[in-house]
């Protein structure tokens, strides 16, 4: 029998593995479905969800206000951008919403609001028992570290429960910011998919 590890470095076998360990055949939605890069050996989420309408195949939506019916869903993958100091995500009128680019936050607290209100929305849409696949990288933002795993954990709490924890380690060199100076925190090496139980 093959035994399904808790690290991988290939983000489709943790993908293959959650759906193997939840009995998923196909997830229901993917809210922050880029350019499909998680179904490129998956067969396709039959919702899939982003907020920049420029994308092929999806259906342009804010993640935090879904147009699907409240318990209608049984799964649902969140993935969204983890880096801060993003000076596109700027652009427009500054809010993160209205933006031209989605590919990170301008403030930690501007990522806050957007995991909580996906949160929300996923418990809204998702039937009991349901399941959300968040992938999500800690980051150090403003000299401190923010534990993003922990935290999602934290503000997930009341509305789901941690059912299975997976990390991915990198294979390149993670994105950080071009500081000079001596290093006070180890560099961010690996993400992390969080499966979340719907109570
Ligand atoms: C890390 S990428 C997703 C990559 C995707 N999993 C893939 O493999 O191609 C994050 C995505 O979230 C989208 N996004 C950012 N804010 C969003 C929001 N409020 N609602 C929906 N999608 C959003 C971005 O446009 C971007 O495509």
């Amino acid at each position: 029998m093959t035994v399904l590890r808790s690290v991988s470095y290939d983000q489709i076998e943790i993908l293959k593995s959650i759906m193997t360990l939840c009995k998923i055949d196909r997830f229901c939605a993917d809210v922050t479905y880029g350019n499909g890069g998680f179904y490129k050996d998956i067969e396709k989420p039959e919702h899939r969800f982003d907020l920049d309408g420029d994308l092929d195949g999806i259906t342009q939506a804010d993640s935090t206000a879904l147009p699907l019916g409240g318990e209608s869903i049984s799964s649902l993958v969140f993935d969204p951008p983890f880096l801060t100091y993003v000076r596109a995500a700027r652009e427009g009128n500054g809010n993160m919403v209205m933006a031209k680019r989605f590919a990170g936050y301008w403030r930690y607290d501007e990522l806050e609001s957007h995991y909580i209100g996906t949160i929300k929305e996923a418990h809204r849409v998702l039937k009991k028992k349901g399941i959300m696949v968040i992938k999500c990288q800690d980051i150090i933002h403003n000299h401190k570290m923010h534990c993003t795993h922990v935290n999602v954990i934290n503000w997930a709490a009341g509305m789901f429960r941690l059912k299975d924890l997976f990390v991915l380690p990198a294979k390149h060199r993670m994105p950080s910011p071009n500081r000079k100076g001596v290093q006070k925190h180890a560099r961010v090496f690996h993400s992390y998919f969080l499966v979340l139980e719907r109570l």
